[in-house]
């Protein structure tokens, strides 16, 4: 069975293919960038709507995939920004209406967990979901997915994207601060922000920007920033694993693209003598793969919706979805 994905919950418009084995046949993606500042949710709509035709075509034409071999099309439903969402809902639709093929509506967040715990191998990991727009730490209980613990104000790759912006660069932050903090050495004290098993940025991001103002160069800042948030994550991943007895994390989200993340997370699951997993970068920031997966199992569980029905949730939570193929 092939399944065909539609991803377009902010930035991102990608289109994916895969397999029955999870195998990725095909992805095309095309991100939007604002000229300047953060993101315009319409603006990036009319981008989503001018690339899909390509995308489409490029991703089939990658994965050597005929229209008619195409056995379901998936979308994502939320959690996102409305105008976005809507763009790659549509063209869902078109595509499932035109090719008589059912629609499968799939939680981006559960898209996350569910590529990364395929590429793993692991059979029921928690995860570290770190992105733009969300920072969950997440795990399987009972019929779908908890939220453990997560972000109280906003997500960590919008908190760093906003202080890359700042301080005078583009949109995406996050990778080019990951480039600064490579060069920096002296780690400034900034706010540490664990309650319980949440986290929170925004105190860091203006205690950063005071810091700025005060002749700290931007290796330093960018080098302060990571330590601090990353074990901040990692603390509440620690916390949830211990509470959970659970031995194996997977991470995901365009953070997770992270080295420092990365290794931060890996050294704490094994000195507990767990194992990590992280998905290759292409896997980790938003992708029409991970839909498309999802949307897999989705179908195989009867997940498949009617048009009518198909409408976008754009704060679909990760626990408001049921993941009936993960059993009981
Ligand atoms: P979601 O809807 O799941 O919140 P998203 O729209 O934020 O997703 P993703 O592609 O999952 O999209 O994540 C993008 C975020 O990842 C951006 O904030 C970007 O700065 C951040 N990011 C990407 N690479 C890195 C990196 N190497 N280090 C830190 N942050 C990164
Ligand atoms: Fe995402």
């Amino acid at each position: 069975m092939v399944v065909l994905g539609i991803e377009s919950t902010a930035h991102t418009a990608s289109v994916g293919l895969v397999d029955d084995t999870a195998k990725v046949l095909g992805v095309a993606s095309d991100m939007y960038r604002p000229p300047a500042g953060g993101i315009h949710p319409r603006e990036a709509a009319n981008h989503h709507v001018e690339v899909f035709p390509r995308l489409v075509e490029q991703a089939l034409a990658a994965a050597k995939v005929a229209p008619k071999e195409i056995d379901a099309v998936a979308f994502s439903q939320g959690p996102g920004l409305g105008p976005c969402l809507r763009a790659g809902a549509t063209v869902a639709r078109m595509l499932a209406l035109s090719w008589d093929r059912p629609l499968v509506p799939v939680n981006h967040c559960v898209a996350h967990v569910e590529i990364a715990r395929v590429l793993s191998g692991l059979d029921d990991p928690m995860l570290l979901y770190a992105s733009g727009g969300n920072t969950q730490v997440i795990a399987y209980a009972r019929g779908r997915y908890r939220v453990l613990g997560e972000t109280l104000d906003i997500g960590i790759g919008n908190f760093l994207d906003k202080l890359w912006i700042e301080l005078g660069g583009t949109f995406p932050g996050g990778p080019q601060l990951e480039a600064e903090a490579k060069r920096g050495t002296e780690l400034h004290p900034l706010p540490y922000s664990v309650h319980g098993m949440d986290v929170a940025f925004s105190g860091m991001l203006t205690a950063a920007l005071a810091l700025s103002g005060k002749g700290i160069g931007r290796p330093d800042l960018a080098y302060s920033v990571e330590v601090t948030a990353y074990s901040m994550l990692t603390e509440i991943t620690e916390r949830a694993l211990a509470h959970r007895r659970g031995s194996a994390v997977v991470l995901g989200g365009g953070v997770a693209c992270n080295e420092r993340l990365r290794g931060m997370v890996r050294e704490m699951v094994e000195g507990r003598g767990g194992t990590t997993f992280a998905p290759p970068r292409a896997l980790c920031v938003d992708n029409g793969a991970m839909i498309a997966w999802t949307g897999h199992l989705a179908y195989e569980a009867g997940g498949s919706i009617p048009v009518e029905e198909s409408v976008i949730a754009p704060r679909q939570r990760t626990d408001l979805v049921a993941a009936p193929w993960r059993g009981s």
